[in-house]
């Protein structure tokens, strides 16, 4: 446990902070509309004219650090300190030269204009609601809270403060997945089914913190909240689910392993294996990898399945019929072909010295970066939240319906939870 360590923070304030934000450069993709570039800010704040918004990060466990260090090297916010519980946070403060505070509620005294909340699902709504309703806009890491009351709550906090507020479903972030929705929904033909496997092995060590044995954690809030967003953004609204679940690797409080069955709005069925004590390479973890230091085993691990073709994820390998075949069908050659993505970066990079402005597009996409850059966006009013806190809610709820249809055996509508 810290000390809180007080700060003098007039020392830290950027001298030519100013309330009015500027206009944004370049053109956001995911959004579909253009701003214009200004000249290079006469201040030499950001050099695009973007006021760099203000974050503080609170928690540096798993996540929490990893957003800090990424905050560091974006032009579009200024990280301006970190707020943890751990003994650890010291040195990750000291490394990025900020200040660090043990109570969130000192976190105000460093007049963030943004915070992430990367704190443990049970304090959520608490940390969180704080921060909305103190008026910040507010990233509060996936799932929204530990239970849909809670982030009920919070959400009405963010709606009566009038502040904006995400859930921190990245993937939703990942040029693949975003290319994935547009197959889907306008190349696959009629949605018919989905499969995906979330197999894979956490190390012991994931569990030596306390809170993730918790009841509250587990893989079904941590995990398969993640491919249910995922799934959601893909194929559309998960109307009911049925479910099975297990204990069959390791003796906590929560199962394991989980099936789900999910029935789509549009009528599609999508089947869904989670577990999370089985060497695989098939999970979004080993496929994807998203910079968090997991092992890239190079295997697709999802299938969108249609009326006119079939795609892998996330390879996009594509699978169809030839556009010339008179009868296709099993006695015809299947094609492959791959979809095309930007791999690049829409976010501005902090400007090394000498640099006369930040580089653009020139990076590898990383989808945590992206989120940082569009909070950042959404604090300047620039854009809309991507995954604003009802869509955390619908994720949570699809989720309580998976653990209360396994432990009735009903099939279980997400509405009902939500009314
Ligand atoms: N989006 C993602 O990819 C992703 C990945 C991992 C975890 N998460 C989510 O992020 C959250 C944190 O997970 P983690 O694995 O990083 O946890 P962790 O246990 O590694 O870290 C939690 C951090 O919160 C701090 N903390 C706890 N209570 C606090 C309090 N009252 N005030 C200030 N700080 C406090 C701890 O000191 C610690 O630094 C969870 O909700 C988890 O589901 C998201």
């Amino acid at each position: 446990m810290i000390s809180n360590q007080l700060i003098n923070y007039s020392e830290l304030r950027l001298a030519s902070r100013v309330g009015k934000p500027r206009q944004w450069s370049g053109t956001d993709q995911r959004r579909g509309f253009q701003v214009t570039v200004l000249d290079a800010d006469q201040e030499g704040q950001a050099s695009t004219g973007f006021v760099p918004v203000r974050l503080v990060i609170v928690g540096t466990g798993g996540i929490g650090r990893l957003h800090a260090e990424l905050a560091a090297t974006i032009a579009e916010v200024e990280l301006v300190g970190l707020c943890s519980l751990d003994d650890d946070a010291g040195a990750l403060a000291r490394s990025l030269s900020v200040p660090l505070v043990g109570d969130y509620h000192d976190v105000l005294e460093m007049e963030p204009e943004a915070v992430i909340v990367a704190t443990p699902n049970d304090t959520h709504r608490e940390i969180g609601g704080f921060f909305v309703g103190a008026g910040i806009g507010t990233l509060v890491e996936k799932p929204i809270a530990e239970s849909i009351q809670a982030a009920r709550e919070l959400c009405d906090i963010a709606v009566a403060a009038g502040v904006p507020m995400l859930v921190g479903h990245h993937r939703r972030y990942n040029n693949r997945v975003q290319a994935a929705r547009e197959f889907v929904s306008a190349k696959i033909g009629r949605l018919v089914a989905t499969n995906t496997l979330v197999t894979m092995r956490k190390p012991d060590s994931y569990y030596h913190v306390e809170w993730r044995r918790r009841e509250g954690a587990g893989p079904l809030l941590v995990n398969l909240i993640h491919e249910v967003d995922l799934l959601r953004a893909v194929c559309g609204e998960i109307e009911s689910v049925q479910a099975a679940s297990a204990k069959l690797g390791r003796d906590f409080d929560f199962d394991d392993t989980a099936v789900m069955l999910a029935h789509f709005a549009g009528g599609a069925l999508g089947t869904l294996i989670l577990s999370e004590s089985t060497p695989s390479p098939w999970s979004w973890e080993a496929s994807v990898s998203d910079g968090m230091g997991f092992h890239n085993a190079g295997q697709d691990h999802a299938r969108f399945i249609g009326t006119e073709a079939s795609l892998s994820f996330p390879s996009l390998t594509v699978w169809q019929y030839g556009a010339d075949d008179p009868d296709p069908g099993w006695n015809s050659p299947l094609l492959a072909s791959r979809l095309t993505v930007d791999q690049h970066s829409a976010y501005g990079q902090r400007p090394g010295p000498g640099a006369a402005s930040p580089s653009r597009r020139r990076t590898p996409q990383n989808p945590y970066v992206e989120q940082l850059a569009h909070l950042a966006r959404v604090v300047r009013g620039l854009e809309d939240p991507l995954v604003p806190g009802d869509e955390g809610l619908r994720s949570l709820a699809v989720v309580d319906a998976v653990i209360l249809a396994a432990r009735t055996c009903d099939i279980v509508r997400v509405d009902d939870l939500l009314t």
